[in-house]
């Protein structure tokens, strides 16, 4: 964007602090109201301060219920949340009221993909219950029976929800030796398919599943999606791995899951109500836990955060933002 007087600078609110670069860009192009401190802000807080912006920076910090987007001044015209995901925004909501949504898709893909796979393999080879008896100091003499896993290679990866991150994992799962098998609302492409095998239901998919990869969006449809009777769907010994949403699973199925044996463990970097989540977690050896780190790479992070401003930049340059998701 060509340099502009102060007046002339479109006024957006940024609601939570971004990579450097991505803060110089946008000092550079608008006349924001930054968050400096990075404190959370309530929503009168939020609400108050959106007064006289255009614009919205937001992330999933940012809770749009149906409250605050009518509450939003009416000045405010788009919202570019820093995120694929787009659950804490009442869309509905936004729609009525005509306020543009943008997101930031494709770029956090490999990230979240690298994440998963992690995970399948953390969890699989019980990483973090290793690392911790090495840093306990009990890493006694060698012996054939110590800390065995479960391989991965051979195995059948399901994948719930075959959107770009989730045949992202399956592109690097093929390189484990791991077997794809995916659900999702539409078979795919044979090209986007490339050898996985499609299951019209998740019921069809799960029989399937040594390792179960979650990548669909929370909604009120995946609220809870994997519950008791889903569970009972998996093979003993599954392994479940959730880089999506908390939401998407039914943390109490899982842990009395992990706890009979019927899952041999479970690799978790979102968590229903998160940062609080169920502790009882915690205290279960079987799990590789990750505090929502999927998209956490210096470079995904700037790629996100331009991504946003990108929409922004369209928008108040007239034109079509490229992640409108509506
Ligand atoms: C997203 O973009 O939705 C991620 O969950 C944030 O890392």
């Amino acid at each position: 964007m060509p340099r502009k007087d102060l007046t002339e600078k479109p006024v957006i609110l940024v609601t939570r602090r971004v990579p450097p670069p991505v803060e110089a860009r946008i000092r550079d192009a608008y006349r924001a109201t930054l968050n400096d401190d990075d404190r959370v802000w309530n929503a009168g807080e939020l609400i108050d301060r959106a007064r006289g912006c255009t614009g919205l920076l937001i992330c999933p910090t940012e809770r749009l219920t149906t409250d605050v987007i009518e509450r939003l001044p009416a000045e405010v015209k788009i919202c570019a949340t820093f995120s694929v995901g787009y659950d804490h925004i009442d869309i509905a909501t936004a729609k009525r009221r005509g306020l543009i949504v943008t997101n930031t898709p494709d770029v956090l893909t490999d990230a979240t993909a690298d994440i998963a796979i992690l995970l399948i393999l953390g969890a699989a080879r019980r990483a973090t219950e290793a690392e911790a008896l090495l840093r306990r100091g009990d890493w006694g003499a060698w012996s054939t029976m110590f800390m065995l896993g479960t391989h991965v290679s051979g195995k059948r990866l399901g994948i719930y929800g075959m959107g770009r991150i989730g045949r992202a994992v399956a592109r690097r799962a093929r390189g484990f030796g791991m077997t794809i098998h995916y659900c999702n609302r539409q078979r795919l492409s044979a090209e986007l398919e490339t050898g996985a095998i499609f299951h019209a239901t998740p019921e069809a998919l799960l029989p399937h599943c040594d390792f179960l990869s979650l990548h669909c969006p929370a909604s009120a449809e995946t609220h809870h999606f994997l519950d008791a009777r889903r569970i009972a769907l998996l093979p003993d010994g599954a392994v479940v791995v959730n880089t999506a949403r908390g939401t998407v699973v039914d943390d109490g199925a899982l842990i009395a899951a992990l706890k009979s044996g019927k899952l041999a463990a479970a690799g978790l970097d979102v968590f229903e109500g998160e940062p609080r989540f169920n502790r009882t977690y915690l205290e279960l050896s079987n799990t590789m836990l990750l505090p929502h780190i999927g998209s956490a790479t210096h470079e995904t992070r700037a790629a996100m955060g331009n991504r946003a401003v990108d929409n922004l930049d369209a928008y108040f340059a007239g034109r079509a933002p490229a992640d409108r998701v509506i």
